[in-house]
C-alpha cells in the first residue's frame, strides 16, 4: 500500500454507532495517520450557539458566531481532543442535549459550508481518516477509499446503551433519539448521511472492533 509513499484520504461514513469513530481511530493508530471526527465538529458548533444563545433560525447571527468561533481538532492516539475556543469541550459534547443540537444544526447550509471548508483544509494534505456523514459524497468525493458503516438498530441501540452507562439514560430512550437522529440527518436537503456509489459498505452488526479494523486494512492494503 505503501509502496509509493502516498499518504491516502480515508473516508468513513454511517449512522450512529455504527462503528465508525472506534474504527477509524484504531485503524488511524495502525496507519499512522490522523483520524478527524467531523461529527464532534458539529457537535462543537452547537454548544457554541445554545452557549452563546444564538437561535439557529437567526441566519445572521449564527453566521457571525461560525466566524467568530475557533473549532480545533487535537490528535491524540486515545482519539480526538476537540477545543472550542481553546476550551476542552470533548465531554461535554457527548451529552444528549448537544447530540440533538449537532443533528439540527447540520441541517443548515450556511453550518455545513463552514464545516466542508474547515474539513478540507485539514484533510488536503492526505495520511487522514475522516469520519461523519457526507464525507464520502461531499467533503472528499475524491477520496482514496471510501466505507459505509451500517449496523442493525438494536445493535446500535445497545453499543451506545453501553458508551452512556452511568448516564441515567435507557435504552427506550436511546432507541428513540436514534431513529430520531437517522431520520434527520439521512432526510435533511443538503448532503444527507447517504452511501456513496463508489463507497464499500460494511455491516458491523456481528463484527468486533478488531474485525472492523482488521477487514478495513487489509482492504486498503490490498487495493
Ligand atoms: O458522528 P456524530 O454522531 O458525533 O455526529 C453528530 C451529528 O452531526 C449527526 O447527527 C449529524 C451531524 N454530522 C453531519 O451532519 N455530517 C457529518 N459529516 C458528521 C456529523
Amino acid at each position: 500500500m505503501n509502496d509509493t509513499g502516498k499518504r491516502y484520504i480515508i473516508a468513513i461514513d454511517g449512522p450512529a454507532s455504527s462503528g465508525k469513530s472506534t474504527t477509524a481511530k484504531m485503524l488511524a493508530n495502525r496507519l499512522r495517520y490522523i483520524y478527524i471526527d467531523t461529527g464532534a465538529m458539529y457537535r462543537a458548533c452547537g454548544l457554541a450557539a445554545l452557549e452563546q444563545g444564538v437561535s439557529l433560525n437567526d441566519e445572521p447571527a449564527l453566521r457571525e458566531l461560525l466566524q467568530r468561533i475557533r473549532i480545533e481538532i487535537r490528535y491524540a492516539g486515545e482519539g480526538n481532543r476537540i477545543l472550542l475556543d481553546g476550551r476542552d469541550v470533548s465531554q461535554r459534547i457527548r451529552e444528549a442535549d448537544i447530540t440533538k443540537l449537532s443533528s439540527e444544526i447540520a441541517v443548515i447550509g450556511l453550518v455545513r459550508e463552514r464545516m466542508v471548508e474547515l474539513q478540507r483544509e485539514m484533510g488536503a494534505a492526505g495520511g487522514v481518516i475522516m469520519d461523519g456523514r457526507d464525507i464520502g459524497t461531499v467533503v472528499f468525493p475524491g477520496a482514496d477509499f471510501k466505507f459505509f458503516m451500517v449496523a442493525d438498530p438494536n445493535t446500535r441501540a445497545q453499543r451506545r446503551f453501553l458508551e452512556m452507562q452511568g448516564k441515567g439514560v435507557s435504552l427506550e430512550e436511546i432507541r428513540s433519539e436514534m431513529e430520531w437522529r437517522d431520520r434527520n440527518d439521512s432526510t435533511r436537503a443538503i448532503a444527507p448521511l447517504k452511501k456513496a456509489d463508489d463507497a464499500v459498505e460494511i455491516d458491523t452488526s456481528a463484527m468486533s472492533i478488531e474485525e472492523q479494523v482488521e477487514w478495513l486494512l487489509k482492504y486498503v492494503e490490498q487495493t
